[in-house]
């Protein structure tokens, strides 16, 4: 089959698109005719030897952690998948899943059917981000109906699908986007739209119970202003999170870290939620697998407007 593969942390130049063996279907998984695959900031950050890097163990390593396809085969013990079944997911994280390749071994446990008219490629970026938002809101950040919730970074990966879920919960949702993507947000839901590059959030939000912070560092820690006492910042980027957290403790605001983990129940939520035209995912481009370096290069500008996705 055909992959990208790594055998050394480093830039694009440490990409290859090669030939390899199938993987191999141990016990609890299906064997992916794959599709789609989504590319997410932490798979350049890991392939250069940063993000979940520690958690890949030995190289060489297929990188990607999600994936749309066909189910090709089945362990003995599945019952919940058969062949031919059509499916996406998002899988292993932090260790090694090995979605940029054309055949994937997934657990049966971390999967959900695609819906018919979830297209393929927006489902094989829809598991990383979309259960990062859901876990940031829902589980992190405990939002309810009517509550204030501030998203930073509203226009990317994570934050277009985050509005669209605080919106779905009932809640007010003020996005912070360059204006270009206002338009969009506002689509989308979003009741308020800020200009991060031309206005400070501080000035014009305050008492708000939840902050999904998408850019860290320096970013983040502005925005722990705007919360009311009691309320919450849930912070993304995990290289800034102990910068935060220290001063969420000083100003006396909850800060909480994550990272997103696989989880099927919420996936087949939000595949529900795409089947019903409450959630859609913003195709930003689409890329071929060979092309692995351009979605990376596309990636690390940082203006990506909803996701990048590879085609297998
Ligand atoms: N901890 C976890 O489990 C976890 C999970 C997922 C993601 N993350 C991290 O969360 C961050 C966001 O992920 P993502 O996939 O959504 O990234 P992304 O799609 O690459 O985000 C791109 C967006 O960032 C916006 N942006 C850049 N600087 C901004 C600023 N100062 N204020 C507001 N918006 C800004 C851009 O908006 P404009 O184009 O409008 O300027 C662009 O739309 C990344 O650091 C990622 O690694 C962490």
């Amino acid at each position: 089959m055909k992959a990208i593969q790594i055998s050394q942390f480093g830039s694009n130049e440490a990409l290859t698109y090669t030939e390899l063996p199938e993987p191999e279907l141990n016990p609890g998984q299906v064997l992916i005719k794959n599709k789609a695959a989504g590319v997410n900031p932490i798979d350049w950050k890991t392939c250069s030897g940063g993000g979940a890097a520690p958690f890949i163990g030995d190289l060489p390593f297929v990188p990607g952690w999600e994936f749309a396809g066909t189910v090709a085969k089945v362990a003995d013990d599945v019952a919940d998948f058969k062949e031919g079944d059509e499916v996406f997911g998002f899988i292993n994280f932090p260790e090694r899943a090995g979605c940029f390749a054309e055949y994937v071994a997934v657990p049966a446990d971390q999967i959900s059917l695609r819906p018919h008219d979830l297209p393929v490629e927006a489902a094989g970026g829809l598991g990383l981000a979309g259960l990062t938002a859901w876990q940031a809101l829902f589980d992190k950040g405990q939002l309810q109906a009517s509550q204030k919730v501030v998203i930073l970074a509203a226009a990317g990966g994570v934050g277009h699908l985050a509005v669209q879920l605080a919106k779905w919960m009932g809640a007010r949702v003020v996005a912070t986007a360059s204006s270009e993507n206002h338009e969009f947000l506002r689509e989308l839901g979003a009741d308020q739209v800020i200009d991060y590059r031309t206005e400070n959030i501080t000035d014009h939000v305050d008492n708000v119970d939840l902050v999904i912070d998408g850019v860290g560092g320096e970013v983040g820690i502005d925005a722990l202003r705007c919360v009311k006492p009691g309320g919450t910042l849930v912070t993304l980027p995990s290289v800034t999170k102990d910068e935060v957290i220290a001063a969420g403790k000083q100003m006396k605001v909850n800060v909480e870290p994550i990272r997103v983990e696989p989880n099927a129940e919420q996936l087949d939520r939000l595949a529900g939620l795409a089947a019903d035209r409450k959630l859609q995912l913003q195709l930003a481009q689409t890329f071929p697998l060979e092309n692995i370096g351009e979605a990376f290069d596309a990636s690390r500008t940082g203006k990506v407007k909803g996701k990048l996705v590879l085609t297998i």
